[in-house]
């Protein structure tokens, strides 16, 4: 009986093996594994039709991974095949309703690539080029897989507006996408910062609208600029042509983005009569939301068609991105032109305008055979009948325009925008701002749990976009790009498993040495350490946690660097005073990860019992009240961890010190960061209590102490001794006029309340 049970143990624990071996990202719908190996040699033949795009690819491809000549040796010995075919009645043993689908079969003396279609010819090709990368001395396991993406939209957008990248680098980014599976390249072409497609009815367009006196560096609320001319920089439309050709051999779809009404601050600098003011303008230096926007008057709409016959020349995709996006009414609502305008056409108001304008663009773009897809925003004032809606602010707009049957892909900014951090900031290059680390879209799933099943049929799929402000070359594209792609590939093809994030994790890492290969630049945040303030008995503890082997974290608490030799990390770090800690992880004594440093800057309200009258916002409520007290001062850098975001709300924080305790001064942080809508608190009050129920105000400072403390707000308020202590933070409301999101609700961003 043991020996039985030895024996079956030896017979599964190989077949498991195997199994985890199969370093392949989107992992694939079915495998079924078989005995055996395929050997490539000198004796394997190419068969497939030669003089097809995916054969040309695939042996363009094997070539770099396998550049030993071979079928020298056919003549002595008994050949090997790969081969590569299509069979347009390929049946699958799941149903499927896109194309893509293949068969990929390999047994000892032959390996078949079966697609339904071309494209599942190209998908099934990615597969087997992974397959022999990632195997060992060129042996592949006997194997059947049957494959077919969960969605038909699988994207990944690239703004060259706030950057510019060359034809040569976003012929690589669609090579990416295409090893992956992604099939739609999201190319966002204008904004207010650069126009970078040439229009040949409108060379203004690229004349001035392509270059701009000088960037923004740094954080957005240092204004600091670079002094330097930048640009003009575009692509010519015999360069376009060329990029679409080279996409859709890769069975990747363009889809070009116009951004209209907002965003066009470049077009307006060329066509300044295209704006309700008239100009003069320039192209934007600084990053934001800019109050001019396309006036919709006869003679922008002419111009705006114009501009698309041009783009649809170029593209034929299906749809034409429009973007529709934070589009400010100021102008409008000051335009008499506009407001007659909405009376005439009986709109509501500015964002029936918006609406009116977008649907101008779709019934054109409709009358030309083509459909629209735009940014949540196109939402406002009613959905034109035939759009698409691009989810970005959250999830709302997908569900909203699913519920009434129109198309939408998710691109939530939690889960999608790669403009984000992927690791601690501290350790981290520069980036705009949030966290979304590898885990956290590996997470996703782009089905909003609110949809029915025939609902969420009008989810198209998900993409990932790479806002570029902070991005200037493209060796920091790719850090940022990898290796979350493989994250998004695998949630778009359908086969991720969020509970088995590890297993996708040493995936992630086997596709590293590919990407050394290629010479590709990715991040290597997975390895770094994180950090979590607990509560503990006498305040706060440090938690440093890895993804690796935790016995690798070693960690200093005297300001020294660590290394391999410093104390290994066992249990949370007790932070009974103001301290550093430094942390890092390390694998046979070699450092894997960044060095990541904490400062702590405790006082009596330190880990003590905390509570909000109103919750923060959902994407900027980290850690929840307690990281008003957790010991970490509020960073610029850590948006979406160290503060708390509440928008239109005031802060009301009641820490309980479970003691009376003597104090006489009173700390917090806000921001004053307008461009994101992030106004500094109007005013604040302290009050104290002894039984939690009835407070006393004991002082109040308004707007100007506030304006005057530019960073951590002081408030002296005598000798006191309580057991209680509220803090109200008042909200600065409406964002006044002349401000990037003007009418709308402002945020108040706050950390660390402290009192000593
Ligand atoms: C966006 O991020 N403004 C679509």
């Amino acid at each position: 009986m043991q020996r039985f049970l030895l024996l079956f143990f030896i017979l599964f624990s190989g077949f498991f093996f195997s199994q985890t071996q199969l370093n392949l990202i989107p992992y694939p719908q079915k495998v079924e594994f078989k005995s055996g190996n395929f050997e490539i040699n000198e004796n394997t033949l190419f068969v497939g039709d030669k003089k097809s795009n995916e054969y040309k690819y695939f042996i363009n491809k094997f070539k770099k991974i396998y550049p030993k000549d071979l079928s020298k040796n056919i003549k002595k010995v008994k050949p090997n095949f790969i081969s590569l075919l299509l069979n347009k009645d390929l049946k699958i043993d799941y149903k499927r309703e896109f194309n893509s689908n293949y068969i990929l079969n390999i047994s000892d003396e032959m390996i078949m690539v079966i697609g339904k279609d071309s494209e599942g010819l190209f998908q099934g090709i990615q597969t087997l080029l992974q397959l022999i990368e990632t195997s060992k001395d060129g042996k592949i396991p006997a194997l059947e897989i049957q494959d077919s993406p969960k969605f038909a939209w699988r994207g990944m957008h690239l703004d060259v507006c706030r950057h510019f990248f060359t034809v040569e680098e976003v012929k690589q980014y669609i090579d990416y996408l295409a090893m992956y599976k992604l099939n739609t390249f999201h190319w966002h072409l204008t904004d207010d910062q650069g126009w970078r497609i040439e229009i040949k009815k409108y060379p203004k367009l690229t004349q001035i609208g392509s270059k701009r006196k000088e960037s923004m560096i740094g954080p957005y609320v240092d204004n600091t600029f670079d002094g330097k001319p930048y640009g003009p920089y575009f692509y010519t439309q015999e360069q376009i042509k060329e990029v679409v050709k080279y996409a859709k051999e890769r069975h990747v779809t363009i889809v070009p983005e116009i951004e209209m009404p907002g965003h066009a601050l470049a077009a307006l600098a060329a066509y300044p009569e295209l704006a309700c003011t008239k100009g003069p303008f320039d192209v934007a230096t600084k990053w934001g939301v800019f109050d001019d926007v396309f006036c919709p008057e006869e003679e922008t709409f002419k111009f705006l068609e114009n501009v698309l016959d041009e783009v649809m020349a170029l593209f034929p995709s299906q749809y034409i991105h429009i973007g529709g996006d934070e589009c400010p009414k100021t102008r409008w609502k000051e335009s008499a032109f506009c407001q007659d305008l909405i009376k005439k056409n009986n709109l509501k108001d500015e964002h029936g305008l918006q609406s009116y304008f977008i649907q101008r663009i779709e019934k054109y773009l409709n009358s030309k055979g083509r459909k629209i897809i735009g940014w949540d925003e196109i939402l406002e004032g009613g959905l034109a009948p035939n759009v698409a809606v691009m989810s970005w602010t959250g999830i709302k707009g997908g569900i909203e325009a699913a519920k009434s049957n129109h198309f939408a892909v998710m691109t939530p900014g939690a889960y999608c925008y790669f403009d984000h951090y992927q690791g601690d900031p501290q350790t981290e290059p520069n980036a705009f701002g949030g966290f979304t680390p590898l885990d956290k879209v590996y997470s996703y799933n782009p089905i909003p749990e609110e949809l029915t099943k025939v609902q969420s049929k009008y989810i198209l799929g998900i993409q990932a976009n790479l806002w570029t402000e902070y991005i200037t070359d493209f060796k920091q594209v790719q850090y940022m790009i990898f290796p979350r792609l493989f994250a998004l590939s695998e949630v778009a093809w359908g086969t991720s498993k969020p509970e088995n994030y590890k297993e996708f994790e040493n995936r992630a890492i086997s596709h590293f040495k590919i990407l050394d290969k290629m010479g590709v630049n990715y991040a290597r945040s997975i390895y770094n350490i994180n950090g979590k303030v607990v509560p503990s008995q006498n305040g706060i503890a440090y938690e440093l946690s890895t993804s690796q082997n935790p016995e690798g974290i070693h960690f200093t608490v005297d300001g020294s660097i660590p290394t391999a030799h410093s104390q290994t990390y066992k249990s949370a770090i007790p932070v009974l005073k103001s301290m550093v800690i430094q942390s890092a992880y390390f694998e046979n004594n070699e450092l894997k990860s960044a060095v990541s440093s904490q400062d702590f800057i405790t006082s009596k309200t330190t880990g003590k019992k905390i509570t909000l009258e109103d919750q923060p916002s959902e994407n900027y409520s980290f850690g929840g009240a307690f990281t008003l007290v957790d010991g970490i001062m509020g960073n610029q850098k850590q948006l979406g961890k160290t503060w708390l975001g509440f928008q239109g709300k005031d802060v009301v924080a009641t820490i309980d010190f479970g003691e009376k305790t003597q104090f006489s001064e009173v700390y917090f942080n806000t921001l004053d960061n307008k461009g994101s809508w992030i106004h500094l608190a109007k005013s604040a009050t302290v009050y104290i209590s002894d039984d939690g129920k009835n407070f006393k105000a004991i002082k109040e400072i308004g707007k100007d102490q506030i304006l005057s403390a530019k960073g951590k707000i002081k408030i002296n308020v005598g000798n006191q001794s309580s057991k209680y202590l509220k803090l109200k933070i008042e909200n600065a409301g409406i964002i006044p006029a002349g401000n990037p999101g003007a009418d709308s609700k402002a945020w108040l961003f706050v950390d660390e309340i402290g009192a000593n």
